[in-house]
This record gives structure tokens, sequence and C-alpha cells, in this order.
């Protein structure tokens, strides 16, 4: 992927920096990111925005990997941003990101969420609920402020992926459902609220899709919301927001699309769809979190024990495990890996990639073909840039890996280590407990 090759001494060389390099100065577990190849598909996103003539914003769904280094990225490519939490916000807050790019989604924001976005004057929320709108409309009203608002529609599509990370279906806890009228129900109180400005209309049908389909059916189903609102009440949008889920390449056998695909698909079933109505073109909005950063991520670890299991399995112990990279426990996902530091070396024995934590179920990678592998070797575990430092854990009071970017040649650390101190920083012991005596 990227700007990863196999260097003159067999290494692999991520943004022209030798992993084994990497892993001597910044330790190991480490996540590197391709900062070239985010940069190639923020750029694959507004590019094919831009050619399609429709008004737009891409919005970088910050949870996928939020820091501020990557804030900064967002920014500088001209991006918008998705956050979902008082954490990300302030992230973003405190990265400089301007705040009128920001969108805050979410299914449960606090009152002092919607408070600490309106006054750092946000560009849009995205309401999930009656009990937010009616919120938002209160907090707003005693700020004396006015408040851009899509509604989030849930438009009942399935979009063929993992159960749990598929949000379109009605049975959700996402959104306003359009099958039994809640979403027209949202529609006309909203428009009658005097602190909340109706803009549109939101959906997201799910996360790693690699079809189209999915996509223009939402746009099918939102633009006959989106007509039936005129028609019958008289409210027209003017954004259209299809939130993310553009799939990537985990492994060889997944067939994602390029994303000027998704993107055509996407800007082509609005034209016609809003065009066949005589409907005013919306703006478009998506929000893509894995496409932008997945691909660029690789996490570096040092192979430490093996166990052979005759006839059964060979086990191969990591440094790092499900701390660093829940997913495969959390969703079966599965990974490509490499020995870095001998690039070169031909397969020669099947093994399973094991973490350390305690319990059976921290795996990495079940089955996955590499050269003999010897305790000190170099693993590298592709496609680790989206939700892995997002979802990492201090579980076994494991300290969260650092993160490096690499750009020609150069590697910047833009989030440390964590050190012993970060573990206990905020464990308190009460007073009434004796000091320990020696
Ligand atoms: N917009 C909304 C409203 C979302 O809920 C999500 C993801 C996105 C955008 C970005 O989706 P993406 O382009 O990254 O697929 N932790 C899971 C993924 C959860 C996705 C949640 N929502 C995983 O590791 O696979």
């Amino acid at each position: 992927h990227g700007t990863s090759t196999i260097n003159g001494q067999g290494h692999l060389e991520i943004g022209g920096c030798d992993t084994v390099d990497l892993a001597g100065k910044f330790g190991t577990p480490l996540y590197v990111m391709d900062e070239t190849l985010i940069r190639k598909r923020c750029r694959e996103f507004v590019e094919a925005f831009r050619a399609s003539g429709l008004p737009f914003q891409v919005a970088y769904a910050s949870k996928a990997f939020c820091v501020m280094a990557m804030c900064r990225i967002v920014e500088e490519e001209g991006m918008s941003l998705d956050v979902v939490s008082d954490g990300e916000l302030y992230t973003a807050l405190q990265a400089g990101f301007p705040a009128h790019r920001i969108h805050f989604h979410g299914n449960n924001k606090t009152p002092h969420e919607i408070e600490m976005a309106i006054d750092a004057g946000i560009g849009c929320f995205v309401v999930d609920n009656f009990v937010e709108l009616h919120m938002l409309n209160a907090i707003a009203g005693e700020k004396r402020h006015k408040a851009n608002i899509l509604l989030r529609i849930t438009p009942g599509v399935d979009a063929h992926t993992h159960e749990y990370i598929s949000t379109g279906q009605t049975d959700s806890k996402f959104g306003f459902d359009l099958q039994n009228g809640s979403a027209k129900q949202a529609v006309k109180e909203a428009a009658a609220l005097p602190n909340v400005e109706l803009l549109g209309v939101h959906s997201h049908i799910g996360s790693q899709i690699f079809e189209v389909g999915g996509f223009k059916l939402a746009v099918e189903k939102m633009t006959g919301f989106a007509v039936q609102m005129r028609d019958e009440l008289g409210v027209v949008f003017s954004v259209l927001n299809l939130g993310g889920g553009f799939g990537i390449r985990y492994m060889e056998g997944d067939t994602p699309l390029p994303v000027a695909e998704y993107v055509r698909a996407i800007t082509e079933t609005v034209r016609d769809e809003f065009g066949k109505h005589g409907y005013p073109l919306p703006e478009i909005w998506t929000e893509p979190g894995r496409s932008i950063v997945g691909d660029a991520g690789t996490t570096l670890y040092t192979v430490g024990t093996y166990k052979d299991i005759p006839g059964v399995r060979k086990y191969v112990a990591v440094d790092g495990g499900m701390t660093d990279n829940p997913r495969p426990a959390l969703y079966q996902a599965e990974y490509e890996a490499m020995l870095a530091n001998r690039g070169n070396e031909a397969s020669e024995e099947v093994v399973s990639i094991a973490g350390k934590c305690c319990e059976s179920g921290d795996m990495l990678i079940w089955d996955v073909r590499l050269p003999q592998v010897r305790t000190g070797d170099l693993l590298a575990v592709a496609c680790t840039g989206a939700y892995n430092y997002a979802m990492a854990s201090n579980y076994n009071r494991i300290r969260r890996p650092a993160v490096v970017f690499v750009k020609d040649g150069q590697a910047d650390v833009v989030v440390e280590r964590e050190s012993y101190d970060h573990l206990i920083q905020n464990d308190v012991v009460p007073s009434r407990m004796k000091p320990v005596t020696k």
C-alpha cells in the first residue's frame, strides 16, 4: 500500500523510513502512519466531488483516528471534521481546527457537549432523536443562538456488512426511522422550533462497504423523503449527508472500489433523483473515516515467545495485541502481516499471531504464512490506521503505543508512547488507607 517498499537491506520501508530503524528508535509496538497516503485519500475524495460539479463537504469521521496532527492534515486538505464526543471536539479545537467546519454526531450528546459545541461555534449538529432535538433547541435559545442541524434518518438499507457495524436498518439505536413516520414528525418539529435551522438530512448505512448499490438505494430513499417533505410540509432541504462506510482492502480477497467510483455513483444518483423531481440539487456531504486512514497505518511488533503444538498450530506472540488492535477480538477482523526485517524471504510456515494479554481471545491473526519466525523478528501488520489507536485500551495496564507519521524519509511522533506515570496519573489512594510501611 501507499509508499511502502522493501529496501536494499530487505527491510520494509514506509514513507522512505526503514521500519527496522523506526522500531529501534521509537520502540514497539509502534503505529506507523503513511502521511502521503492519508493525504492522497483525502484528495481522492475532494477531487472526485469537485469533478461532479455538485457543492459538497467531505467531513473526515475522526472516530477512526483522532489526534491533533490528524486534525491538522484534515484542515490543510480543506475538509470538514465529524466528531461524536466532547473529547474529539476538544482534540480538534486544541489542534486549531476551524469550528465552523466541525459537525457533531452521536445518539446521546450531553447538555455539556451541546453547550461546548455551541460555545465553540461548530458548523452543524447531526440530531439523532427527539430528546436531543428539544434539548438543543432549549440550550441554543438560552444562548440566543440558532443551531444548524441535520436530522439523522435511518433509511432501512441493508449494507451487506457485519451486523455489529451496520446501522442503516430499522432496528437501530440511531436516528429517526423513515418507515414508522418518526422522520416526518422530526422534520415537522424541527421546522417549527425557533432556535434550530434545519439544513437537511443525514444517513449512514454501514461500514466497510464494497458496493455502490447500498449508497444508491440510500440516495433514492432520502430523495423520496425530501420530495415528500417538500410536497407535504413545504420544507426544502439544502444538504444531504450520506455518511461514511467506504470499504478498504485489508485482505487480498477484499474488493473495495476506488474512492472516485463511490463518489460518482452517489453524485450521479443525486443528480438523477433530485433532477427527476425538479428539486434544487442539495449540497452533498460525506463522512469517510476508515477509507481515509485505514490502509495508511501499519503496526510494528517485536516477536517474543512462540509455542509449537506439533500437528496442531504454532503460536507466535508479539509485544502488543488486543490492547492496540481490538478488531480481531471484536469483529473477527482479519489482517495480513509480514516480517518487516526479512521482507525478501519466502514464506515457509503458517503461524498464528497471539497478543500478550491474559485471555485466549487475544489473537491478532489466525494462520498467516511467514518465513520461519524467530524471537526478535519485527512483525508488520498492515491496514491498522483506522479504529486501532482510536479503540486502544490499557487492559492489563499495557501502555498505549506511540504513533509516528512518516513522509519523505522523515518520521515524526504524533502521539508519544504512554509512560508508567500515564497509567497511574488518575489513580487516587484514599488517605484513610494506611501508608505502606517498609
Ligand atoms: N458517519 C457515521 C455516522 C458513522 O457512524 C461512521 C462510523 C462513519 C461516518 C465512518 O464510517 P467509516 O467510513 O469509517 O466506515 N469500529 C468499527 C467501525 C465502526 C464505525 C462506526 N461508525 C470497526 O473497527 O470496524
